[in-house]
């Protein structure tokens, strides 16, 4: 691979980077990966940070609707299993941030980022959490969406991201699991346990289609993002998927899902549905959702107050001679700097 600019500080003449370009394409091509030090089109970096930030960001911001319910949880192990699950969107969210430095900025840039509002996070977490059925549907729909969307993302062309996806897919799918559990064990219990459950799917079914985007004749990165081999399919794809797998999901659980134009078509082989409220999407996108200013004000609060500790792991990492000491390598799961996501 020649030099590239970022690593001579030069612009490329159009020769060479007419080279680099064909070497790139060549990669995507043959759906090899792309890796951080390997010549990329600034297009390419910047869609990629644009939705690798914005899904670390997802992530860390997610676990506060059910961070509301861990010392309200019904049993230890309810509370135990919730526990766990939160903290495992903390790890998603710092290996995403990794991935994310991979192609330039800081994970401090990508935290002001997010605060000024300059970084978006996923629409579903503006939405509360009023029962703790909603635990239960948070798993089942909502990390059931997030599989249906990140089991092609392993196959995505950028290395670090491809990577990434691969471990977040398999907590994923516990999540889920442990969600449908939750939701089976409500729908075994009392009648108000059974109108919970229902209650808590008819607020959440919207805001998951809407998690896959905006349809497809309204999505302005999708086509580039495929062509690049950074997204696999498109939005209405992973939509469509989502809603095959759920129905019968659904069936089982004994619960209804709120469309009245859910049917199947015999002739497609696929659920026809009725298309989410798009001008709610916008609004909640736009920062106008039922909890974007409680998200962002308590993870800005959160921030500041980890502020001392990261003053303090940078102080103890220079009194010992900088964080590639043995002392300072980070066991897995724990880095220095996370004490904040993890507290
Ligand atoms: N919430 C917030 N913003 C969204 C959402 C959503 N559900 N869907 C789309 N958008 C934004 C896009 O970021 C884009 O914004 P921008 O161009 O102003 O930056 C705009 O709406 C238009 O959408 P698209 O052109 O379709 O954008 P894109 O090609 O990035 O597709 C998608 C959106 C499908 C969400 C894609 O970015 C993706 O697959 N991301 C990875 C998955 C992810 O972030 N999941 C996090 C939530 S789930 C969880 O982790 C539990």
């Amino acid at each position: 691979m020649p030099t590239t600019d970022t690593e001579t500080g030069m612009a490329p003449d159009p020769t060479a980077e007419r080279a680099l370009l064909e070497q790139f394409d060549a990669i995507v091509e043959r759906n090899d990966r792309v890796e951080p030090r390997d010549w990329m089109p600034e297009g390419y970096r910047k869609t990629l940070i644009r939705q690798v930030a914005q899904h670390a960001h997802s992530e860390i911001i997610g676990m506060q609707p059910e961070g509301n319910w861990i010392s309200r949880a019904p049993s230890l192990r309810r509370k135990a299993i919730l526990l766990a699950k939160v903290q495992d969107e903390a790890g998603h969210g710092l290996y995403l941030y990794s991935a994310t430095e991979t192609l330039g900025p800081s994970r401090q840039e990508l935290t002001e980022m997010l605060l000024a509002g300059k970084q978006k996070y996923s629409s579903i977490f503006n939405y509360p959490t009023l029962s703790y059925a909603d635990v239960g549907t948070i798993g089942w729909l909502v990390d059931g969406a997030a599989i249906c969307n990140q089991v092609p993302l392993c196959r995505t062309s950028y290395g670090p991201y491809g990577r990434a996806m691969i471990r977040v897919c398999k907590e994923e799918s516990f999540h889920q699991r442990q969600g449908y559990e939750l939701l089976m064990t409500m729908m075994q219990g009392t009648d108000e346990q059974r109108a919970m459950v229902q209650e808590s799917v008819n607020r959440f079914w919207w805001p998951a289609l809407m998690m896959f985007g905006p349809p497809d004749d309204e999505s302005p990165n999708t086509a580039q993002s495929m062509a690049w081999g950074i997204k696999r399919n498109t939005n209405d794809d992973l939509r469509q998927r989502f809603v095959d797998m759920s129905v019968p999901q659904a069936e089982a659980l004994g619960v209804t899902l709120p469309d009245p134009e859910l049917r199947w078509n015999e002739e497609r082989g696929h659920h026809d549905f009725g298309q989410p409220d798009w001008d709610e999407f916008m609004q909640v996108v736009k920062g106008n959702g039922p909890c974007n200013a409680q998200r962002l004000a308590h993870r800005r609060r959160a921030h500041e107050d980890g502020a001392w500790v990261r003053e303090a792991a940078l102080a103890f990492a220079d009194k010992s001679g900088g964080l590639d000491t043995p002392a300072l390598v980070p066991r897995e799961g724990y880095s220095t700097s996370e004490t904040e996501e993890v507290r």
